[in-house]
């Protein structure tokens, strides 16, 4: 089988913003209190964060985390996260059926962000609580000095100014599950009165309205255009999640849910500029895509900790090989619209639907999603190219319905002053694909490396103690002239490096 590429360096997507890389810690299971947190553990430091967990957030180059939901922040109180430890109360967390023992609260997070090389993208509540909490918050965080909040915070310890530039104006508010669910005018109009408020005290930051919970949401597209007809001249970027799954066993349908990504975002897209069309405004409210990840393997319920304790093994999705070429694939996606999606979090980081697993009193792991995200992450910057390309598809069918045309290379270009980076997802199966990548527009040197990530049993998973899934230094490709070739493994991941004049 043969396919061919084509990209050259005039024909861009756009500058690809570094926090497309971003991450997600929920207080939920044991994300927090036995991921990042666990004051006994014998790589903790002096404030209890496990540093051998740290070291791997590193290795993922996440520049941003979202913080504290998800969830669990639409019936936060923020105020029970700060101040003395001691004295903060024991909570019932009722979206996850958990004791928040609040050990760990926002300014103990803003300092483990500065230990992984992160920088916060914090979420408000406004599911329970409304705009005057919102400010209350962004006074405590952002603000100097010499008011309440701002001195409450230098009384806990904090000094100075923790400066969040990014926050959420709340978490999919527009599923039935979540509290404080409200309609899209009735949270298109708390969203624009808690925005106001919020860049009343801090002009300088950047604001994410809800949009939707997935593309399925019967109110998707009418919620993110009536949020927007209020909010539009205030926020900067509207929020998107999905999830994945293939629990039938539906390989080859479920190697192209990246496809349905791509519409989603652009379905997003279309929404948004309509608006601003409508309202005559020539702002370009930008995507973050705040929560993505495949995520079956475990429900909230299939799970043995009893309800109601601290630290529950929540959502610990054990990941396979080929919920790593999907991911892979994912953020193919997210390259691929780099123009637009300018925020993503991966779903999330540690032990929750996470590239990150940790035992209590034992190690800290890669899952197989870990890799395809880190090497996007390190390589994937600069500036986003078009692809065109020509290849072999195919038709399947997923959850009873009819996929057809499906290409089977999924992939996108990434380049620097003096690099171009390639990543392909091989979808077929079965079949190798003989690539013939036409890079005439470029002065190309060599071949820095080219790394695959793939295995023959495509349910083979990462343990503790046994890494079976990690991506290995391929030969055999070369440039000839000024075309790269090289024969892709059937389902198999690649990253392509090429250093140029
Ligand atoms: O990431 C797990 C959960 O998925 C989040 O709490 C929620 O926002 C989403 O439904």
């Amino acid at each position: 089988m043969k396919a061919t590429l084509f990209l050259h360096p005039k024909v861009l997507i756009g500058a690809v913003d570094k926090r497309l890389y971003g991450g997600f810690i929920e207080h939920l299971g044991r994300a927090i209190y036995e991921g990042i947190y666990e004051p006994n553990h014998e790589s903790a430091d002096e404030q209890g964060f496990r540093q051998d967990v740290i070291e791997l957030v590193k290795e993922l180059d996440m520049p941003i985390t979202r913080y504290p939901g998800g969830n669990f922040v639409s019936n936060y109180k923020w105020e029970d996260g700060v101040g003395p430890v001691a004295e903060r109360p024991v909570r019932l967390d009722i979206a996850w059926k958990a004791l928040e023992p609040n050990t760990l609260g926002t300014n103990e997070f803003m300092d483990w962000c500065k230990k992984a090389n992160t920088e916060p993208m914090m979420a408000v509540n406004l599911g329970t609580r409304g705009a005057v909490e919102a400010q209350e918050l962004v006074e405590y965080c952002n603000h100097p000095g010499g008011t309440f909040y701002s001195d409450l915070r230098r009384q806990h310890g904090w000094e100075n100014p923790h400066d969040i530039k990014l926050w959420c104006l709340g978490n999919e508010v527009d599923g039935s599950w979540q509290m404080g669910h409200k309609t899209a005018d009735e949270y298109g109009k708390l969203a624009r009165e808690a925005a106001k408020l919020m860049k009343g005290i801090d002009p300088s930051i950047e604001l994410i309205v809800c949009g939707s919970s997935f593309s399925s949401m019967p109110s998707f597209a009418e919620w993110e255009a009536t949020v927007l007809e209020h909010t539009i001249d205030l926020v900067d970027y509207i929020s998107i999640h999905t999830y994945y799954g293939n629990p039938e066993d539906e390989t080859a349908g479920y190697l192209a849910k990246n496809d349905d990504m791509d519409r989603f975002i652009k379905g997003v897209v279309a929404t948004v500029d309509y608006v601003a069309a409508k309202k005559k405004s020539d702002k370009k409210i930008m995507l973050s895509f705040d929560e993505w990840n495949v995520w079956f393997h475990k429900s909230p319920t299939d799970t043995n900790s009893p309800e109601w304790t601290a630290a529950r093994d929540l959502l610990e999705d054990v990941y396979t090989m080929e919920d790593a070429l999907l991911v892979g694939g994912m953020l193919i996606t997210l390259l691929n619209n780099a123009d637009r999606v300018k925020v993503a979090c991966v779903a999330q980081t540690v032990n929750v639907l996470a590239p990150i697993m940790t035992r209590k009193g034992g190690g800290a792991w890669r899952q197989t999603i870990f890799y395809p995200f880190a090497y996007a992450s390190k390589y994937g910057r600069g500036t986003a190219l078009k692809l065109t390309s020509d290849c072999p598809t195919y038709d399947t069918t997923f959850k009873g319905k009819e996929l057809k045309n499906i290409p089977t290379l999924s992939s996108a270009a990434s380049f620097t002053e003096n690099e171009l980076v390639l990543f392909i997802l091989n979808r077929d199966l079965k079949n190798a694909i003989e690539l013939d990548v036409d890079l005439s527009g470029f002065k190309l040197k060599k071949i820095i490396e080219w790394v695959e990530l793939r295995h023959d049993n495509l349910k083979a998973v990462n343990t503790e103690y046994e890494e079976l899934i990690k991506p290995v230094q391929k030969l055999g490709a070369c440039l000839k002239n000024s075309n790269l070739i090289a024969s892709l493994e059937p389902a198999s991941w690649n990253m392509l490096r090429i250093s140029l004049v």
